[in-house]
């Protein structure tokens, strides 16, 4: 009898994000998952305390950890985790120089193995570390994916909905640009149940949402102290993984490779685009207020400043 070709994503770097996302995706049932970490024992153990927790939770995915990439071949997403994470007074750019080597040694590897895959970039620097992935992988720019804007967008929606006091649910938002200080929050494209968010709130209360999105990673790390935010980027990078799984075509706000969109030239940025099996299907172009392209464009030489780094 035919069995049926379960999907597989690999994930890379077993730490907080890497663990978090892994579950996720093995307890949605959507793929089977590779854990991998430089770090021995650290995937073996997460992968086999996950698998443990599956008759519970109710799902017969496999959960594999390893120290090799062998085990990693044939994947339809990877999923970069691998890294340092920022401590307090850190900003995501002080990570560049350690980052980047890690990025490109992990990124070399597996897309050697999976060679049709899709990559989900998550280490920080976001936007210079897909920059890296995509020249360590040789992949064309439909499939090399930066997780940030839907975790940007998330902490907006968050705040949006503490400050209206309506559901998450109805709380639509969009933040493009870099994931760093200078990212750019979109009230005009930021809604509560359809309503523009500028008719809900004051042009004050507004400002002060998007200040604290701005420096929403921040604020976690300076409370957990030892590390940074990792549930709601799991959670944000599930989406994205989901989408492309299921073929979701969601429209949500991811890093990609400009390529003369929004007046940039060979830069990821943050940008709408449309995710599904294909990776990245398009990228969608709103208009900017002269205000917002501003901004945009600031946040891109931010980028672009950065990659001068590596
Ligand atoms: N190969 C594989 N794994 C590696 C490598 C490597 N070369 N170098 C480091 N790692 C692993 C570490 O052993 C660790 O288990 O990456 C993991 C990182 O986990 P954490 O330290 O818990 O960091 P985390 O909070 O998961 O953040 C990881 O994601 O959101 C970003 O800014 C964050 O860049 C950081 C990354």
């Amino acid at each position: 009898m035919a069995r049926i070709q379960r999907r597989k994503v690999t994930v890379i770097g077993a730490g907080n994000v890497g663990a978090t996302t892994a579950q996720r995706i093995a307890e949605s049932g959507l793929a089977d998952v590779v854990l991998v970490d430089i770090v021995e024992g650290l995937p073996q153990g997460k992968g086999l305390d996950l698998a443990e927790a599956a008759p519970v939770v109710g799902h017969d995915g496999r959960i594999t950890g390893t120290n090799s990439y062998d085990e990693t071949s044939g994947s339809d997403v990877i999923v970069v985790t691998s890294g340092i994470a920022r401590k307090p007074g850190m900003s995501r750019d002080d990570l560049i120089s350690t980052n980047a080597g890690i990025v490109r040694g992990v990124v070399s590897e597996a897309a050697k193995r999976s060679p049709d895959a899709i990559l989900v970039v998550v280490t920080n620097p976001l936007d210079a570390m897909c920059h890296v992935a995509i020249k360590a992988s040789g992949f064309p720019k439909s499939r090399v994916i930066g997780m940030a804007g839907t975790l940007d967008s998330a902490r907006f929606r968050h705040f949006i909905a503490l400050e209206t006091g309506v559901s998450v649910e109805d709380v639509r938002a969009f933040v493009v640009g870099g994931h760093g200080d200078t990212m750019v929050p979109l009230p005009r494209y930021s809604a509560v149940g359809g309503i523009p968010l500028p008719e809900m709130l004051s042009a004050e209360r507004i400002a002060a949402l998007v200040q604290r999105t701005r420096s929403g990673g921040a604020e976690i790390v300076e409370l957990l102290k030892t590390g940074s935010a990792f549930y709601a980027p799991a959670a944000a990078t599930f989406e994205v993984v989901e989408s492309i799984l299921l073929d979701r075509r969601r429209l949500i706000p991811c890093a990609a490779l400009l390529e003369g969109e929004y007046g940039v030239q060979g830069l990821f940025v943050g940008v709408p685009v449309v995710v599904g099996a294909g990776g990245i299907e398009r990228i969608i172009e709103v208009k900017f207020t002269p205000e917002e392209q501003a901004a945009f464009t600031k946040s891109a030489d931010a980028v672009k400043e950065l990659l001068a780094l590596i």
